[in-house]
């Protein structure tokens, strides 16, 4: 397994086959947030245009912190889960208190915000502040299960912690925002769960479950 070989067919095929989405318009580290958390238990298309009207009521933090909160779940309406608009409410307003509207560059005062778990640390971090920190999610552990052929139950708790490793181990230090986004989409474009298109995959030549015929098997995944 070529590392650099890895990365580079992986981040060609990202440039040039991502969608055109809201959130990757910038780097803005309050934008990549917002999105990954509306994205954690939504779909993208449904995400859009929540997405653009929230930006447009909340464009900045300072916004969002000073908000009503009946309003900002009335915002939110449609996508669910409220907690996660009360705690990204709470968070903005820790990070107009504590850190001047700014959001937090570093693990550790980001890791301590409301509902911001490793995956959306690693998120911002990564896309947001291109740093090397992985971001791992079910479709990031999908492609990795088959492309490193990793046969770990992803349904247990403790394989995300090797997954974290495994990207630790793989990607790019050059452009980790690339990097973790090209896995994400690739994920969601190519290696999707039922029917994986493994014969327009960037990197089906590192691709060893393709090259032994068990990607369909891959990622194992126990019943609850
Ligand atoms: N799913 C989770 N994060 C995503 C992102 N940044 N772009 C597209 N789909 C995603």
């Amino acid at each position: 397994f070529n590392i650099s070989s890895f990365q580079k067919a992986l981040m060609e095929w990202y440039r040039a086959n991502k969608r055109d989405l809201p959130w990757r318009a910038n780097q803005d580290p309050y934008k990549v947030w917002v999105s990954e958390i509306m994205l954690q238990q939504t779909k993208v298309d449904t995400v859009i245009p929540y997405f653009q009207h929230f930006m447009s009521k909340y464009p900045t933090p300072h916004d969002l912190a000073y908000a009503d909160e009946q309003d900002v779940l009335k915002t939110w309406e449609g996508l669910g889960y409220y907690s996660r608009a009360r705690n990204l409410q709470n968070a903005v307003r820790e990070i107009v208190s504590s850190y001047g509207g700014k959001v937090p560059d570093n693990p550790k005062e980001l890791g301590s915000l409301k509902g911001v778990g490793p995956y959306t640390k690693g998120a911002i971090l990564s896309i947001a502040f291109n740093q090397p920190h992985p971001a791992v999610d079910g479709n990031v552990m999908r492609v990795l299960a088959r492309v490193l052929k990793i046969n770990d139950d992803i349904a247990k708790a403790g394989t995300k912690k090797k997954f974290e490793q495994y990207v630790q181990a793989i990607i790019s230090h050059d452009d980790p925002s690339t990097f973790n986004q090209g896995i994400m989409e690739l994920g969601a474009l190519v290696c999707t769960p039922k029917e994986p298109m493994c014969m327009f995959c960037p990197v089906q030549d590192y691709y060893r479950a393709y090259q032994t015929g068990v990607e369909k098997e891959l990622p194992v995944k126990s019943k609850k």
